[in-house]
């Protein structure tokens, strides 16, 4: 066994930390409660690697600090938004994050949230969990049809693609992509795809919009109120990015006055609290942060994790180098 410590931030699969164990002196969060600043700092003088996830806020200043022992952080998740990638550069730190591995479930959520919207299942749900339900008739609870509609992706990396898969062969939808760099065409064949240049465009001529661009500054409120504005009649947005990707208060408005047909969000600005306007706006569908939660992928994001960590530790280039 090798005597670097290694830091697990939160409860994990157990065979991937049993994995862990087998090679590294591992402490774990059994508490699985999220880290403050404090202790994130305070685990940079303490550890050789720490392995965070998406609720670990290692902006600036957890790397505030004089002493630094840690060498890697391999997060548990493709997005690093959490994670002030400069500052860790700076203290001569190398990221991974674990791409590829959760791209088919994070894409299954997001249609998951497409057909509960246009097919009004939350709603339905809970009608028929209160009891309210007085059966079938013509006009009860009415959506919209999920096939053969325009759906666009904002983000064509490896999750974007694999919804354009399910919304294209799945469900006979023509797609549109915005992305910040041009696409190669075979790439965009392979689901008839048009790429747009500019997002505005996107959200005039689609049924659906799908996001799934990185978070971080780059993209905070990248869905505002003018690009909202723009929204074809009854445009269903659906996130399974990063929260701060969409200014959560206008969207809550456009759906408040109509302006957006409805919403589904398995990411929230400041998540796990949801903002009230968030909570209150009609015609949404809201889920808890699931789109990797499976027990395949979970695991798989695990190994990915230790791949990336023994390559480090044997002074070799991870496989899923950030910085
Ligand atoms: C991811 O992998 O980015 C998931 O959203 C969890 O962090």
């Amino acid at each position: 066994m090798s005597t670097a410590k290694i830091l697990i931030t939160r409860k994990w699969p157990e065979s991937v930390e049993a994995e862990l164990m087998k090679h590294y002196d591992v402490t774990r969060n059994t508490d699985d409660v999220a880290l403050s600043v404090e202790e994130l700092r305070a685990a940079l003088g303490e550890y050789d690697a720490i392995l965070p996830t998406v609720t670990d806020n290692m902006g600036a200043a957890v790397f505030q600090t004089d002493h630094i022992r840690t060498q890697a952080i391999c997060n548990y998740g493709v997005g690093f938004s959490h994670i002030d990638i400069s500052a860790a550069q700076a203290a001569g730190i190398t990221v991974t994050n674990t791409p590829d591995v959760l791209s088919e479930c994070t894409a299954d959520i997001a249609m998951t949230l497409m057909l509960m919207v246009a097919r009004r299942a939350g709603e339905g749900e809970r009608e028929v969990r209160a009891g309210q339900w007085s059966g079938w008739r013509p006009t009860h609870m009415i959506g919209t049809k999920a096939s053969n509609k325009k759906v666009g992706i904002v983000g064509f990396g490896r999750i974007g693609q694999e919804f354009a898969r399910r919304a294209y062969f799945g469900f006979n939808c023509e797609i549109f992509v915005q992305n910040r760099s041009q696409v190669a065409q075979d790439k965009l064949d392979q689901f008839g795809a048009t790429q747009l240049d500019d997002l505005k465009a996107l959200f005039q001529i689609c049924d659906v919009v799908s996001l799934h661009c990185p978070g971080g500054d780059a993209n905070r409120h990248l869905i505002n109120a003018d690009i909202l504005a723009q929204a074809k009649p009854g445009l269903i947005l659906v996130n399974t990015a990063r929260g701060e990707v969409v200014d959560e208060v206008a969207l809550a408005q456009a759906l408040q006055t109509g302006t957006l047909g409805g919403a589904g969000l398995d990411v929230f600005d400041g998540e796990p609290n949801i903002k009230p306007e968030t909570r209150e706006a009609p015609n949404m569908v809201m889920l808890p942060h699931l789109g990797s939660a499976t027990a395949e992928t979970r695991v798989e994001m695990g190994m990915r994790v230790v791949e990336n960590l023994n390559a480090i530790m044997a002074g070799t280039a991870p496989r899923d180098p950030v910085c």
